[in-house]
C-alpha cells in the first residue's frame, strides 16, 4: 500500500483519531470532549466542547514562538504601484488594535460583521480583528453591486460593516462608498456604525453619525485580546450562489476550520512554516478567506496578498513578477488567470524575463482544469500543474494531487484522488453506485471531515434541503462527473443552476428572476455557454410578451443594465436574444441544458418528454445568429 493510501484509509476508518492527531498542530485553550459528535446526524460537530481561538493560531502563536519578525503578510498592488511588508508583529499589533476598534463600538462573541473591501491588507486585518473577538465575519467581494450587498446585510444583520472608499480596477477607480450607502438604503437592517478606509486614490464622503474613520479610530484604540470560543462556534459566514436569488449562507466553524487548514497546507499544497504562499484569488470568494488568510497564516507561511490581475497590471507577466520578486513558492489560482496570459503571450516571452527558481508548483481550482491550459501551463513552467476541486461549502479541497503526502502523475481533466476524509462516490439519480467511468451525480459520504459546512446561517432546513435530503447520507455537490479505474476522479461540471464564470460562482436561477421583472418579458431561460477565457459565460433567451416588438438590441442593453445593477458586473452577462418560443418538457420545465448543448455545439438528444421538438431548430437558429451551435 503506498503512502497516499495508507493515509486516505485511516482518515475514513478513524476519522476520530486521524482529525485527533491533526488538532494536535492547533493550540487550544480547552482540548475537545469528542473529537467527533455524532449526537445529532447529520448536523455533525468536530471538536465539541473544545476551545480555541482562530487569530490566536493564526498570528500571536507564531509571535510567542519566535516568528515576530518573519513577514507574516505582503500586500503587492500594481494597479496603486505598492509594495508593504508586515511582519507577524507588526500584524498582531495592527489586528489587535482592529479589534479594539470593534470591541470599543460593542462588537463582542457572536455578533457578526460584515466586510466589503479590496485586496487591501485592511481586508485581512479586519477578518483577523472579528475572529480575535470571536465575532463573525462575513465578507462579500467588492464586484458585487448594492442589491446583493442588501441580501446579505439583511440575512447577517451585522452591527458593523468595514469597508474601503474605494477599488482600483486595473485603471478604473470603483467607488464603494455610494454602493454600501445604497445597499443600506436598499436593506431592512440597519449596521449600528460603518467603518471606513480612505484611499489616497479615493475619497468617501462619510455619513456623520453613522461613519467612521479606520485611521482616526486606530489612532485611539486600544488593543484587544484574543477571546476563547468553542471549537463549533461560527468563525465566518460566506454567501454562495445557491439556484435562487437569495444566496446560501456557508457556515464555517472555528475548531474543524483551524485543524483542517493546517493540515491541508503541509499535506495537499506542501507548504512549511517560512515558505511563501500566494493565492491569486479574492478575500471576498472562499479561496481568498482559506488561503490568502486563514490556512498561510496558520501554517507559519508568508501570505501575499496582490491587487492586480494576471493581465493589464501591467502585462502578462504580472503573475512572473510576483512569484519571482517575493520568492513564492506555491501559486494558487484560477484557471481563468492562466488562459488570459495564455491569450496575451502564447509563447511565454514575459517568463524569461523573471527568475522563478523558488517557485515549486501551481495549484489551480474554481473550475475545470481544460486539458489546453493545463498543457500549456505545464510546458512553460516546467513544474508541476495541479488541478483542485472545491466548493465554497467544503472550505478546502475534496479531490487533490496531494504534494505532502505522495505526488501521482498527472492525468490531464482530472483533479485526482479523493483528499483524505473525503469519501467520494458517484451515483445515478436513483442514489445507486456507479461504477468506473460512468458518470453521474458526485456525493461525498458523510460525515465530512472537519473545516466543511456544519450547516446553513439560520437555515438547517435549506442545508438538508440542498445538501444531504437528495441522497441521504452523503452530501450532494450537485457536480457531476466520473471516477476511472486508478481512482482518479473527473469534475464534469454542475448539474443545477449554477455556472462558473472565470473561477467566479454565478446562479443563472437567480439571472432569470432578474431578467423576468423586465416589463416586457414573458418568459426567459438563462444558461451558461462555453468561453475560451472565461469558461462559461451567461446568455439569456427571452420570449417578449404578446404585442411587445421593441428593437432586439434596446431589450439586449436593458437587460445587460438589469444585470450589472442587481447583482454586478462580475456576471458578465452580456448576451440575450429574442426567440418565439422556449423549447419544454410537457409538464413545463424548460429544457436548459439542451439548450446549452446546442449552444456549445455538442450532441444532444430531444428528450422523449420535450413538448414540441420543432422548437430546438428554432433555438439553434437563434443559437447561430449570435455565434454559437457552430459544430452540427
Ligand atoms: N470590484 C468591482 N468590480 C470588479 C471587481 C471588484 N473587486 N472585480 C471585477 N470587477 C468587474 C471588472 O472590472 C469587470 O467589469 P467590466 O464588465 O465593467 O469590465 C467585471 O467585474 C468582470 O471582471 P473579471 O471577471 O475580473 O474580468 P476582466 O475582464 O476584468 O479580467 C481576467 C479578466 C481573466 C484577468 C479575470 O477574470 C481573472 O483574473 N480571472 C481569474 C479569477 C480568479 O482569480 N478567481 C478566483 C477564484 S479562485
Ligand atoms: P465555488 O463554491 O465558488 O468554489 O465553486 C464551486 C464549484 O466550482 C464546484 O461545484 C465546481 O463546479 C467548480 N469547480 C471548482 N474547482 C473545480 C475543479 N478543479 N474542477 C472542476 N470544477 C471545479
Amino acid at each position: 500500500m503506498g503512502k497516499y493510501d495508507e493515509v486516505f484509509q485511516r482518515s475514513i476508518s478513524d476519522p476520530e483519531g486521524f482529525w485527533g492527531e491533526a488538532a494536535e498542530a492547533i493550540s487550544w485553550y480547552k482540548k475537545w470532549d469528542k473529537v467527533l459528535d455524532d449526537s445529532r446526524k447529520p448536523f455533525y460537530r468536530w471538536f465539541a466542547g473544545g476551545e480555541l481561538n482562530t487569530c490566536y493560531n493564526c498570528l500571536d502563536r507564531h509571535v510567542e514562538e519566535g516568528r515576530a519578525d518573519q513577514t507574516a503578510l505582503i500586500y503587492d498592488s500594481p494597479v496603486t504601484r505598492t509594495i508593504q511588508r508586515f511582519t507577524y508583529r507588526e500584524l498582531l499589533d495592527q489586528v489587535s488594535m482592529f479589534a479594539g476598534v470593534l470591541s470599543g463600538l460593542g462588537v463582542a462573541k457572536g455578533d457578526t460583521v460584515i466586510i466589503y473591501m479590496p485586496m487591501i491588507p485592511q481586508a485581512v486585518i479586519a477578518m483577523l480583528a472579528c475572529s480575535r473577538l470571536g465575532a463573525i465575519h462575513s465578507v462579500v467581494f467588492g464586484g458585487f453591486a448594492p442589491y446583493e450587498l442588501a441580501i446579505r446585510i439583511d440575512d447577517a444583520k451585522p452591527k458593523v460593516v468595514v469597508s474601503a472608499s474605494g477599488a482600483i480596477e486595473v485603471t478604473r477607480l470603483i467607488e464603494y462608498k455610494p454602493m454600501l450607502n445604497r445597499a443600506i438604503e436598499l436593506a431592512d437592517h440597519k449596521p449600528e456604525r460603518c467603518i471606513i478606509f480612505q484611499r489616497p486614490q479615493v475619497k468617501a464622503e462619510m455619513t456623520p453619525g453613522r461613519d467612521l474613520d479606520w485611521e482616526g479610530q486606530m489612532a485611539a484604540a486600544r488593543p484587544a485580546d484574543c477571546i476563547a470560543v468553542e471549537a463549533s462556534d461560527p468563525l465566518y459566514i460566506l454567501y454562495t450562489s445557491g439556484t435562487t436569488g437569495k444566496p446560501k449562507g456557508i457556515v464555517r466553524d472555528t475548531g474543524g476550520h483551524a485543524v483542517a487548514l493546517r493540515w491541508s497546507m503541509e499535506h495537499i499544497y506542501d507548504a512549511r512554516p517560512g515558505d511563501i504562499y500566494w493565492a491569486a484569488s479574492d478575500v471576498g470568494w472562499v479561496v481568498g478567506h482559506s488561503y490568502i488568510v486563514y490556512g498561510p497564516l496558520l501554517a507559519g507561511c508568508t501570505t501575499v496578498i496582490y491587487e492586480g490581475k494576471s493581465v493589464g497590471t501591467p502585462d502578462p507577466g504580472a503573475f512572473w513578477r510576483v512569484i519571482s520578486q517575493h520568492k513564492v513558492k506555491v501559486l494558487f489560482t484560477a484557471p481563468t488567470a492562466f488562459r488570459a496570459i495564455k491569450k496575451e503571450d502564447p509563447d511565454g516571452e514575459y517568463l524569461l524575463k523573471y527568475d522563478l527558481s523558488d517557485f515549486r508548483y501551481l495549484f489551480l481550482a474554481g473550475e475545470r482544469l481544460d486539458p489546453d491550459t493545463y498543457h500549456w501551463a505545464h510546458k512553460l513552467l516546467n513544474k508541476p500543474v495541479i488541478d483542485h476541486w472545491w466548493q465554497t461549502e467544503t472550505g478546502w479541497p475534496i479531490t487533490a494531487n496531494c504534494m505532502g503526502i505522495e505526488p501521482f502523475p498527472v492525468k490531464p481533466g482530472s483533479s485526482t484522488k479523493p483528499v483524505p476524509g473525503f469519501d467520494v462516490r458517484v451515483l445515478d439519480s436513483t442514489g445507486k453506485v456507479l461504477g468506473h467511468r460512468k458518470e453521474g451525480l458526485v456525493v461525498i459520504r458523510l460525515p465530512l471531515p472537519p473545516g466543511t459546512l456544519p450547516t446553513l446561517w439560520q437555515a438547517d432546513d435549506r442545508f438538508l434541503e440542498s445538501y444531504v435530503k437528495p441522497f441521504p447520507g452523503y452530501y450532494f455537490t450537485s457536480d457531476g462527473g466520473y471516477i476511472d479505474e486508478d481512482g482518479y476522479v473527473y469534475i464534469m461540471g454542475r448539474v443545477d443552476d449554477v455556472i462558473n464564470v472565470a473561477g467566479h460562482r454565478l446562479s443563472t436561477g437567480e439571472m432569470e428572476e432578474i431578467v423576468a421583472q423586465h416589463p416586457d418579458v414573458a418568459e426567459c431561460a438563462v444558461f451558461g455557454v462555453h468561453d475560451s477565457l472565461k469558461g462559461q459565460l451567461p446568455l439569456g433567451l427571452v420570449v417578449l410578451k404578446a404585442g411587445k416588438n421593441r428593437d432586439a438590441g434596446d431589450i439586449r442593453k436593458e437587460l445587460v443594465k438589469m444585470i450589472r445593477d442587481e447583482i454586478g458586473p462580475i456576471a458578465c452577462f452580456k448576451e440575450a436574444a429574442i426567440v418565439a418560443r422556449l423549447p419544454k418538457t410537457r409538464s413545463g420545465k424548460i429544457l436548459r441544458g439542451t439548450m446549452r448543448k446546442i449552444a456549445d455545439g455538442e450532441p444532444y438528444t430531444a428528450p422523449s418528454t420535450i413538448d414540441d421538438p420543432a422548437i430546438l431548430g428554432e433555438i439553434q437558429e437563434a443559437l447561430r445568429k449570435l455565434g454559437y451551435a457552430k459544430k452540427p
